[in-house]
């Protein structure tokens, strides 16, 4: 019997898609909530089930953050390595999501640690991801004075992703903060050279730059909304593009 559905075609294949640890924090003050873990693995099991090649980068500022460490008083460098080791916590907390809902990944770290990741191999990592396995990149770049935003558009341009996929707690980028200001304008779409001219806080002007010169679109969405990741896949109008 012929189907008469019509299947839904990706319009990007390869997408890295960026967390902050704040999302895996839910409502609570600190940590990983596993509710919601358990619902990003949904949104991301979503992707797979429509053949979509995905791998990750996960912050670690539900955790700790070295910028502020330092602030505090406490050496950059160290401050910013605690930060990568967050992340590993917070990449281990997203592949146990995910592996609960029968999604096959591997986790490559970017600081060595064999006994709980995979070391960061290039080459390899776009096996997994041919085989079907969604990769979540730990540790950032390895590098302390790099944030995850950059590890994210430096690993999406090593594994040859479509786009950047940066999730966010509200629907895109705006000309003012829309938490404090109601009449605050969605962009559906803007530049590189816009988001730094305006000094929009979409993404670090490091990861923004690295993008720009390589093409690299990044795609800003509201990943609290169901469906939005699948939606902004498939190609529809959801959240705001920044691409030249
Ligand atoms: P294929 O070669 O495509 O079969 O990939 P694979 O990842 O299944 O191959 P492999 O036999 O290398 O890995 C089997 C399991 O061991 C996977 O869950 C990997 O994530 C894990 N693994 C591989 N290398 C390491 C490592 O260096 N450290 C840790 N902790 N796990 C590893």
């Amino acid at each position: 019997m012929e189907s008469n559905r019509t299947e839904a075609k990706p319009k990007y294949q390869r997408v890295l898609l960026k967390l902050s640890g704040e999302a895996l924090m839910g409502g609570q003050g600190f940590g990983v909530d596993p509710a919601m873990a358990d619902r990003i693995a949904e949104e991301i099991s979503e992707l797979h089930t429509i053949g979509v090649q995905v791998a990750a980068t996960v912050g670690g500022g539900n955790i700790i953050r070295g910028i502020s460490v330092s602030e505090a008083g406490m050496d950059r460098v160290s401050g910013d390595y605690m930060g990568m080791l967050a992340t590993v916590i917070n990449a281990l907390a997203l592949q146990n999501a995910l592996e609960k809902r029968s999604v096959f990944t591997r986790v490559q770290s970017a600081i060595e640690m064999k006994e709980i990741a995979e070391p960061f191999i290039r080459r390899r990592a776009i096996r997994h991801l041919e085989k079907g396995r969604v990769v979540i990149f730990a540790a950032g770049t390895g590098n302390p004075y790099f944030s995850t935003d950059t590890a994210a558009a430096l690993r999406a341009m090593e594994i040859g992703a479509d786009a950047i996929f940066k999730a966010t707690k509200v629907d895109g980028i705006y000309d003012s903060d829309p938490m404090q200001n109601p009449s605050a304008r969605q962009f559906d779409t803007l530049t590189y050279q816009e988001v730094l001219a305006k000094g929009l806080k979409v993404m670090d002007t490091t990861a923004v730059t690295l993008c720009m010169e390589n093409g690299m679109p990044i795609i800003v969405f509201n990943l609290l909304r169901h469906g939005n990741i699948k939606d902004a896949v498939l190609g529809l109008n959801v959240g705001s593009v920044i691409q030249s």
